[in-house]
């Protein structure tokens, strides 16, 4: 297959095209409509190049979805061939792509006799997954159970009832957040609430919830929602007891436990969910982006035994809820090949023993005087937090620029970040090798060394 080549004058008029009339998630218009915009036209591997013909070693993996790495023309035909076969359902019927996943993917899941209901992306199987918590609650006797808990600065999609969830400041909401969402405080190591020792903060912070619980009532709550590692806010790896904290305060309450998987899930931690590393069983976990790495999209609210069999019965028990795409037969059919690489070349354990590694070899960033803490060593997921003054861990002032600075440096040096500032994250694909790995070190080396420089920072 031949990669498309532009010449100057149709890179600039696609430029030109996006400054008028493209909308980038997320992102200020003005930053980059006059010819800033990053476009990429190949990818292979942990590689992706850019229309001005540099490579880069995407260090996100896109947004922590490019799990299987880019290039796999196996995905490719596996979906081209589910297309021509036969592309979409007629109504209130399936396609055995899409069953098959559903064998696949509880097979690799903790409860075998799991139950998927297919979406088309993350937030999509967020609400799946609260509204089916909900109703579970309604069909087991708490008619009102309607409020859902979340943490502080987490990120869980951007339709209105995720925002609601995020609980961040940073989220555009226009108005009333969903009635019924309450937040307590996040885990956080580093600027920990209450205590230094990790375990005891963990504790604390989870302990939050079930002060909320008790204080609403536990028979109005439906759900607690949380990622195993929250990633989005900065890659925050509690120790196994918050997420042993957070199975019992649920089991006591009956509370329905979510476990947000779409970035941990299959194998971003080094095990196939996140909640494995942490020993415990959720209720309903939710997954997206690396179940296809991201070829076509595609998610998932996965409900154990427990809660799929109570939607089981007359009418009454009918989950009515639908997305028209959801479980999207070409998607599932990606998915499916994506899943055979996966086990076909061990892209778990790698995130388990290169994640280990890579861990290891960013403790050298310590000599820098701006980093403040490096979090990591559960997979190939990372984060390295920067701080103006390490002792008391004052941030940068906004008048320093980082979040302009650094991704130029970095991008310059042949590494694409995503919002790099003071958090800079790091989620390669799986498939990445040690050299890969030592290219990004090095690459943040050297930027760091050259902001640090910039802001007359002596390393
Ligand atoms: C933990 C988590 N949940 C949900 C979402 C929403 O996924 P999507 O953007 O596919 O809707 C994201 C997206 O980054 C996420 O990180």
């Amino acid at each position: 297959m031949t990669t498309e080549t532009f010449t100057g004058e149709q890179i600039e008029n696609l430029r030109q095209t996006a400054g008028e009339h493209l909308f980038m998630h997320a992102m200020q218009t003005a930053d980059w409509r006059d010819g800033a915009l990053k476009v990429f036209v190949k990818g292979e591997g942990v590689w992706v190049t850019d229309i001005d013909g540099n490579r880069l070693l995407d260090g996100m993996a896109g947004l922590w979805y490019k799990s299987a790495g880019y290039g796999r023309t196996e995905i490719a035909d596996a979906a081209y061939a589910q297309m021509v076969a036969i592309d979409s359902p007629p109504a209130g019927s399936a396609i055995p792509s899409t069953i098959k996943l559903s064998g696949v993917v509880s097979e690799l899941y903790p409860d075998h006799d799991a139950r998927l209901f297919f979406v088309s992306g993350g937030s999509e199987a967020v609400e799946t997954a609260v509204k089916m918590a909900k109703k579970y609650r309604i069909l087991t006797g708490k008619q009102g159970a309607y409020k859902v808990m979340s943490r502080r600065n987490s990120y869980h999609g951007g339709t209105a009832m995720a925002v609601s969830l995020g609980g961040s400041p940073a989220a555009d909401t226009m108005g009333p957040t969903m009635p019924g969402t309450y937040h307590v405080t996040n885990y956080n190591a580093y600027r920990p609430t209450y205590h230094q020792n990790p375990v005891d903060e963990a504790i604390a912070v989870a302990n939050e919830f079930e002060t909320v619980i008790k204080h609403q009532g536990p028979d109005t709550v439906a759900a607690i929602i949380a990622e195993p590692v929250s990633a989005a806010t900065g890659i925050h790896i509690p120790p196994p007891e918050y997420w042993h904290r957070l199975r019992e305060i649920t089991e006591t309450y009956g509370i329905v436990l979510i476990a947000d998987e779409v970035i941990n899930g299959f194998g971003r931690l080094g095990t196939w969910f996140g909640t494995e590393r942490f020993g415990i069983q959720p209720d309903i976990t939710t997954v997206a982006k690396a179940i296809t790495s991201g070829y076509l999209p595609l998610g998932a609210a996965i409900a154990t035994k427990k809660i799929a069999d109570t939607f089981i019965g007359d009418d009454t028990r009918t989950f009515k809820h639908l997305i028209t795409f959801g479980g999207h037969p070409v998607s599932s059919a990606a998915a499916l090949k994506n899943l055979e690489i996966y086990k076909r070349e061990d892209l778990v354990g790698n995130s388990d023993r290169l994640g280990t590694y890579l861990y290891e070899q960013l403790q050298k960033l310590y000599e820098h005087p701006s980093v403040g803490d490096i979090r990591g060593g559960m997979g190939l997921i990372a984060a390295i937090e920067l701080v103006s003054d390490r002792e008391t861990k004052a941030p940068f002032p906004a008048s320093a620029g980082l979040a302009k600075k650094l991704p130029p440096a970095l991008y310059e040096r042949n590494l694409v970040s995503f919002r790099a500032s003071d958090i800079i994250s790091i989620c390669p694909p799986l498939s990445i090798n040690q050299d890969e790995i030592d290219f990004m070190i090095s690459v943040i080396d050297e930027a760091l060394t050259e902001i640090e420089k910039d802001l007359g920072l002596a390393c």
